[in-house]
Parts: structure tokens; sequence; C-alpha cells
């Protein structure tokens, strides 16, 4: 193996990120700042040193993934989540028992807090039920910026009415902040879609948008198995616009006319075969 295949392959058993050999280029401008801070000539070296240092693995891993977002990512699954899943969720639950909402892979956080904001424009739709949204993240970096809940004039520019920045957001010297009711209902955790999921806790709701197309087809049937396994059985889940499950095994089920939208499939066991 090259030093490209090496990392290649450290990077897709840690993540399972996939970097086709097209990708040589990708791969070498993304690494380059990593070679020049601990002084490697190329990526044959930091091959070499990926195999002693699990931090620096984090570290190339973290660098080769894309954390492109932005609010309100494509609309419609926000709509859809407003107008059909939360209301049939809550008028299907107890009074008084919490929905949870996963963004899993929640980058700078913008789609958690399109997920705050919704909620919270909602209003008495939700009859004062208590949301709690988490996002995760593999990326440490990005999920920093999440936290603060920062934003530069771009990022709010896109995706974000002007009417909901300027009721939810603070503006700073360095940009915009979302205002802390909202920063509290999101909780912000460092973790690999390719790790145990069930710390988590249970979900209504997941966004596991642009991620998936990332990876390869075994890695995503294991990845959409795990989720199914953490959502409640009328839970709903949302991929990305240039995601599918078409061809997986994992107990999903699109929803009528809303492409990129399951459900869990309804059991039908201890159902008498007809002879
Ligand atoms: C393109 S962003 C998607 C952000 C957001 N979901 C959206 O649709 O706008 C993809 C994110 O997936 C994260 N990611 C990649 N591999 C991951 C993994 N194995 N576990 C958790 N997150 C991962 C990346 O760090 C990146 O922030």
């Amino acid at each position: 193996m090259n030093g490209f295949e090496s990392i290649a392959a450290a990077v897709k058993a840690r993540s399972g990120l996939s970097l086709s050999s097209d990708k040589h280029y990708l791969v070498e401008a993304r690494l380059d700042p990593i070679l020049k801070r601990r002084g490697l000539p190329n990526l044959g070296a930091l091959a070499d040193r990926l195999r002693l240092d699990a931090g620096l693995e984090a570290e190339v891993v973290e660098a080769m993934t894309t954390n492109e977002t932005l609010f309100f990512r494509d609309g419609k699954p926000f709509d859809h989540l407003r107008d059909v899943v939360l209301p049939d969720l809550h008028a299907d639950r107890p009074k008084g028992a919490p929905l949870r909402i996963w963004s899993a892979a929640a980058s700078t956080g913008q789609e958690a807090y399109s997920l705050a904001i919704l909620v919270s424009e909602m209003g008495s739709m939700l009859g004062g039920r208590r949301i709690e949204i988490v996002g995760t993240d593999i990326a440490r970096e990005p999920l920093k910026r999440a936290e603060e809940g920062l934003y530069s004039q771009f990022e709010v520019q896109r995706g974000l009415p002007a009417r909901l920045l300027v009721k939810y957001f603070a503006k700073e010297e360095a940009g915009w902040r979302i205002h802390r009711p909202l920063r509290e209902m999101v909780r912000f955790r460092n973790w690999n879609l390719l790790s145990d999921l069930s710390g988590l806790g249970r979900f209504d709701v997941v966004f596991c948008r642009n991620v998936l197309i990332y990876f390869d087809h075994e890695t995503k049937t294991r990845t959409l198995q795990a989720i199914a396994r953490l959502m409640s059985p009328d839970g709903a889940l949302y991929l990305g616009g240039a995601e599918t499950i078409l061809g997986i095994d994992c107990a999903l089920v699109p929803y009528a006319g809303s492409p990129g939208i399951f459900r869990k499939q309804v059991a039908t066991a201890g159902l008498i075969p007809a002879r």
C-alpha cells in the first residue's frame, strides 16, 4: 500500500468516509497543513506516523470531513416535520412526555438550531411539550463552533429568513449569536456514527442528512440499521436530497409522496400466513 492508500484505509476504518483514488488531490490538499505542522515530507511519512499515534489519526479524519451546512437546508424536510410528523407525534404521546430529535451529523450546528427555531415557531401547537435536540458529529472543531452558536453574516444569510434572524439572534461584533434559550434546547456531543450509538438514547425524529453520501454500501447499511434501532416505533428519519435507502435492508419504509423521509416498518411477525 502506498501512503495515500494507507491513509484512505485508516480514515475508512475509523469514520466510514470512502476515499477513492480520484480523491488523491483532495487528500493532499486537506492534509497539507498537518504535514507542515508535523514537519512530515509526504503522505507516506504521515501514513507511517499514523500507525503509532491515535490522536493524529483523529486529526486526519477530521481534516477529511466535509462540514458544509446551512440553516433550513432544502426547506422541505423542515416543512414536513412541522406539518406532519411533529403534530402526529404530539397527538399520539401522553401529555408531558418529551420528544427527542437527533441531528446525527450536526457539523457547525445550523441543522440543530434550525430544528430548535422550528419548534419555537410552532409554539402552542406543541402544547408546551418539552423537546430535546441532540446534535452529534465525529469532528470536534465544528462542534465547538456549534456550541458557541455564533455565525458570520455570510452564514446567517444562507437559509435563514431575515424575520427569524432578528427574532432569534443577537448581533455581536464577531457575528450573530443565537439566543440562549435555543442554545439550551440543543446538546452537542462528539460521537462517531460507526460506534455504539445506544448511549444516545431513543429518538422520535432523526435528521441524518448529507453524511451517508460519503459512505460505501456496507457502511451505509450498518449505519442505517443502527439508526433504525434507536428510533421509536412511530419515529421519522430524514435523509439528504441525494441519499436513498434503495437496496438497503434496514427496516425503514418511505413516507408516501415524500422522498428522503422514512418511518419504521411495522412488524408483521405474529400474523398467521394465509394457506
Ligand atoms: C456535509 S456535513 C452535513 C451537515 C448537516 N447534516 C447538513 O445536512 O447540512 C457532514 C458531517 O458529517 C460528519 N461525519 C462524517 N463522518 C461521520 C461519522 N462517522 N460519524 C459522525 N459524523 C460524521 C462530518 O464531520 C460533517 O460535519
